[in-house]
């Protein structure tokens, strides 16, 4: 913390103590939520979804982190491109709901038209001097990575090459550029965003929470039991021919986003995540054999990739208000499976739904204990290592 700066919310953060859960004030207070939007949300890179959600021009998607909602379209060039849902008249929403088809986008209050791209069409009535040019809609800097859609509302983009490089060269493996959304699903969840995230990074509750992960991941298993489980799973891909990328930059200290992209081990004999650990969807890009592995991405303050061998899985959560929060989970194929055809919807999406619908239980209990004006942080446990680090960044991020 700077000496000069002595606002209550740098003094509360300096406050926080490393391996202790985060105190009260931080997921209660309106004004740590702003802090947490102008320095996480409205500074990192976030996914909002995968390229064939918007399979042809005209189509898009709309997304919304603490009332910043944007529109994701393709325009008639099949470029990708992301703008603020914000009339530039009088600022009235342009598109509701979270996915359509458009030939231009209309706003509903005085009828401006604006084209896929953001550019001003039309505007009823107005001086012929008017400069349609200065009032398109303002632009999020948006880019497509092995099908996967980021976007940034930084002015000055957090620096991302090595995200680029680590996406091509884990989902590339993957074939998630060719993959396809068979199933989404909405988590609305009554907690701060942290507490979201926070069950999400850390494994200590799988095996009391989670009796369906836990018996198909070998996650939260002792290190030597793990680090065999896992040498096991390595020399697998390797006789596949099939190199996965991995790397930990958990870090944004010199502007860069931070990612965490590592893989570890199913149980012996367990192929993917589905309800017996048999395959469940036909195997993506390089895979031509299961190797009884998992790639899982984190990036950024809220973005979570899951890689399987035959399906994948995106995990995002959006900050609503300070103490309301959205999940999204989007289940990929490969673009040509078929469900009915090549595999059973119910059996596919299974594991992660029940897993989430838990998650949702869990957060929003975690929630109304940490309302309560009695509740103290307690310690973190050893199994919690990578809350602790997450944790550790985030303040990193909303200090001084
Ligand atoms: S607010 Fe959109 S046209 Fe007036
Ligand atoms: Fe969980």
């Amino acid at each position: 913390m700077s000496p000069l700066d002595t606002s209550p919310l740098t003094a509360l953060v300096a406050g926080q103590r490393t391996g202790q859960a985060l105190d009260r004030a931080l997921y209660m207070d309106p004004a740590m939520f702003e802090r947490d939007m102008q320095r996480l949300f409205l500074r990192h890179w976030l996914c909002v979804g995968h390229a064939s959600q918007l399979p042809n021009p005209g189509d898009y998607i709309t997304t919304e982190y603490g009332g910043e909602s944007v529109i994701i379209a393709r325009g008639k060039d099949g470029a990708v491109r992301a703008m603020l849902n914000v009339c530039r008249h009088r600022g009235a929403e342009l598109c509701a709901g979270h996915a359509g088809t458009a030939a231009f986008f209309a706003c509903p209050y005085h009828g401006w038209t604006y084209g896929l791209d953001g550019s001003l069409e039309s505007a009823r009535h107005m001086p012929a001097d008017f400069d349609r040019a200065a009032h398109a809609l303002k632009s999020v800097t948006c880019r497509v990575i092995q099908g996967v859609i980021f976007i940034s509302f930084a002015e000055v983009p957090l620096e991302f090459g090595h995200v680029e490089a680590t996406l091509n060269g884990s989902l590339g493996r993957y074939g998630w550029a060719n993959a396809r959304v068979a199933h989404r699903e909405t988590y609305p969840i009554a907690a701060n965003w942290k507490l979201a995230v926070e069950n999400y990074v850390e494994c200590y509750h799988c095996s009391p929470s989670h009796p369906e992960y836990s018996k198909l991941h070998a996650l939260e298993q002792p290190a030597p039991r793990i680090a065999k489980l896992n040498a096991a799973m390595e020399a697998r891909t390797r006789a596949l021919g099939i190199e996965v990328a991995t790397l930990t930059h958990w870090t944004s200290a010199n502007g860069e986003e931070a990612i965490d992209c590592f893989r570890y081990a199913l149980y012996d004999g367990i192929s993917t995540g589905s309800p017996d650990g048999s395959p469940v969807a036909p195997l993506m890009g390089d895979f031509t054999g299961y190797d009884g592995g998992v790639t899982s991405i984190h990036l950024g303050p809220a973005s979570f990739l899951v890689a399987y061998a035959d399906h994948g899985v995106i995990y995002r959560f959006m900050p609503r208000t300070h103490d309301t929060c959205e999940m999204e989970l989007l289940w990929l194929v490969r673009a040509d499976a078929e469900a009915g055809r090549d595999f059973d919807l119910e059996a596919l999406t299974w594991l992660w739904r029940i897993t989430s619908e838990a998650d949702k239980r869990i957060i929003e209990h975690t929630a109304r204990g940490v309302r309560s004006r009695f509740y103290v942080p307690g310690p973190l446990a050893p199994m919690e290592a990578n809350e602790q680090r997450y944790l550790e960044w985030y303040l990193g991020e909303v200090a001084g």
